[in-house]
């Protein structure tokens, strides 16, 4: 499902992203579509039944544990582009040695959450997730280091982060790939959770599926519950962001927004021999100083 997966069976697989980024651009504009693609998305508009979309929102932790029971720890790559992309998160500091608290909301297995720490000796990372499975894979790996991280079980939209962090202490929040599992009807509890454990002054890191990104074109007529939301065939979940939709989200709930883009790649999917446009949106947004 992720943009990095390293499985060829899962319904949108795609090859790992090449590091060549010479064909990454960055904008304001979303993704044009062509004109067999559009045909395509207007042919496939019949929606799963009602029935069926509450049983996956009833089902969705049971469907992300089943995931990671199936995928071990073996399906996403470790994503070592983090600092990378996220310059941002060098930013955070005021001074060159401050030790940064962050919290990997939604973490899978540390995919994001090992690399980082052992890139920056100076942090302190909570970490949490929806899956139990996947809560207790971070918990075994030999990385894993109660003195620089506490990882713990939690649904983002129903569960208090407060239980686990003090309030207003974090100094950055990484959301990857994690608000595009949640049903849009409740994207902003995740938000309004996030932002009480979040200091004043500082930002989430937010990298999810942008529209028209590749995974969203490969779904198959019967797969999709709504605008941008679509179910894979193992019942998790996907919606495709537009740039305006996360930034009302955000912003209802109170943040400021600091930067909001598209990132357009080319990726190989090399079992097809097919370069495959991918789409994300790379974002940030800051908890204001004081409120209003
Ligand atoms: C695509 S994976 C991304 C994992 C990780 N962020 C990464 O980049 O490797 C999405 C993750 O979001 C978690 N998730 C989905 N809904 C959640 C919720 N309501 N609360 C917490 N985690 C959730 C899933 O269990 C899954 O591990």
């Amino acid at each position: 499902m992720s943009q990095e997966n390293t499985s060829d069976n899962y319904v949108n697989s795609v090859s790992p992203i090449c590091e060549d980024d010479a064909f990454q651009k960055k904008g304001h504009s979303a993704r044009t579509l062509s004109s067999e693609e559009a045909e395509k998305l207007a042919r496939e508009q019949v929606l799963v039944s009602d029935f069926k979309k509450l049983k996956l929102e009833k089902e969705a932790q049971k469907n992300w544990d089943l995931f990671y029971k199936r995928n071990s720890t073996n399906f996403f790559k470790d994503r070592h582009w983090t600092t990378r992309e996220f310059e941002d998160l060098k930013a955070c500091r005021e001074f060159e040695d401050e030790k940064l608290t962050m919290l990997e909301a939604g973490c899978g297995v540390g995919n994001c959450l090992f690399p980082l720490l052992e890139e920056d000796l100076n942090i302190f990372a909570y970490a949490c997730d929806f899956s139990p499975r996947a809560v207790e894979y971070v918990k075994k790996n030999t990385l894993y280091n109660i003195e620089r991280c506490k990882v713990f079980q939690c649904d983002l939209t129903k569960d208090d982060l407060l239980e686990n962090i003090p309030a207003d202490s974090l100094d950055v929040v990484t959301l990857i790939f994690v608000l595009s599992a949640i049903h849009p009807d409740k994207m902003h509890l995740a938000l309004q959770n996030i932002y009480k454990v979040l200091k004043p002054g500082k930002c989430v890191l937010f990298r999810d599926y942008g529209l028209y990104d590749h995974a969203m074109l490969r779904f198959k007529s019967g797969n999709k519950l709504g605008e941008n939301f679509y179910v894979r065939q193992d019942g998790t979940r996907s919606y495709f962001f537009t740039d305006e939709f996360l930034s009302h989200l955000f912003m209802a709930v109170g943040y400021e927004q600091v930067v909001n883009e598209y990132v357009l790649r080319e990726t190989v999917n090399r079992k097809e021999g097919l370069r495959v446009p991918r789409v994300f949106l790379q974002s940030k947004f800051r908890k204001p100083l004081s409120e209003t």
